[in-house]
């Protein structure tokens, strides 16, 4: 326990669809900050799920309070993106943690990323399923194609220094991420991979956690074929920018 701390960690939560997640999630979170002794805030960003996602968020804030569940939703379903910018906006912590709600990211990596971050003051820390002891659980071969296909692209074109471009389990600097956050131009799925491109850009320093990837149990994912085509369009574009 490092009670004269002054690191806060708000960790971001973009849901859409994610009525049965939530809870296990944000319980899962809470055990696992609680234990790690680290000051936090859980930013919930729900984009008017239809499924009643909000209102489970609600109960969530009503259980362990407006302190440690913020709520910021918005009208409807802007893009993952987006998400993180306003809930960024809203996070009172010196570092922010990006993670997927839905269960594939599992909390108890986040005290691994706050001692890596810790050990050399990193700006970034980069969680990671394609180094030695990370990995990914239960997607098809498709999926594994498009992820590996879109790590692999850009690599070859961006040689970014990470091996992990479109995970988007993540730990910031606060201040860090505010700059990247203002020089990125992508607004979905894609945002991940320019932000870790701009990071080398700027000369940040970056540093990796193996993590292992569960595809979800409940509901559906929302990548599709247009998320895709955005990312071609702008992995093209951060080759002849940056
Ligand atoms: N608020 C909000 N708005 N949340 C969203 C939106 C949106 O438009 N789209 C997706 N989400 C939320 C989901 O509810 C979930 O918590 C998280 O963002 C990730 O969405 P998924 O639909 O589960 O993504 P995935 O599993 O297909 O993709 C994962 O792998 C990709 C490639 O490795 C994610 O980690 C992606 O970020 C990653 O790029
Ligand atoms: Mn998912």
């Amino acid at each position: 326990m490092d009670e004269g701390s002054s690191e806060k960690y708000s960790i971001l939560l973009p849901t859409y669809n994610e009525r049965e997640n939530l809870p296990i999630i944000v319980w899962l979170l809470i055990s696992y900050m609680e234990k790690s002794g680290n000051n936090f805030e859980i930013i919930i960003i729900d984009d008017g799920s239809p499924d009643g996602t909000l209102d489970v968020a609600k109960r969530l804030e009503k259980i362990y309070g407006s302190e440690k569940i913020v709520l910021r939703p918005r009208e409807k379903k802007l893009g993952l993106g987006t998400a993180y910018i306003h809930g960024m906006k809203h996070a009172t912590g010196n570092f922010i943690v990006i993670m997927d709600a839905d269960l594939s990211h599992h909390p108890k990596f986040i005290p691994q990323f706050i001692e890596k971050q810790k050990s050399e003051d990193f700006d970034v820390v980069s969680g990671t399923r394609y180094l030695d002891g990370g990995g990914v659980y239960g997607w098809d071969f498709k999926r594994k194609l498009i992820s590996r296909g879109a790590n692999f692209l850009s690599q070859l074109l961006l040689r970014p220094g990470a091996s992990d471009l479109t995970g988007s389990f993540r730990l910031y600097k606060k201040t860090v991420l505010e700059k990247l956050v203002s020089s990125c131009v992508s607004k979905g799925y894609v945002f991940q991979m320019e932000m870790i491109i701009r990071a080398r850009q700027f000369g940040f320093t970056v540093s990796e956690v193996p993590i292992t990837f569960v595809d979800r149990l409940y509901g559906e994912s929302k990548l599709g074929g247009s998320e895709i085509f955005q990312f071609v369009k702008a992995m093209l574009y951060l080759f002849a920018t940056t």
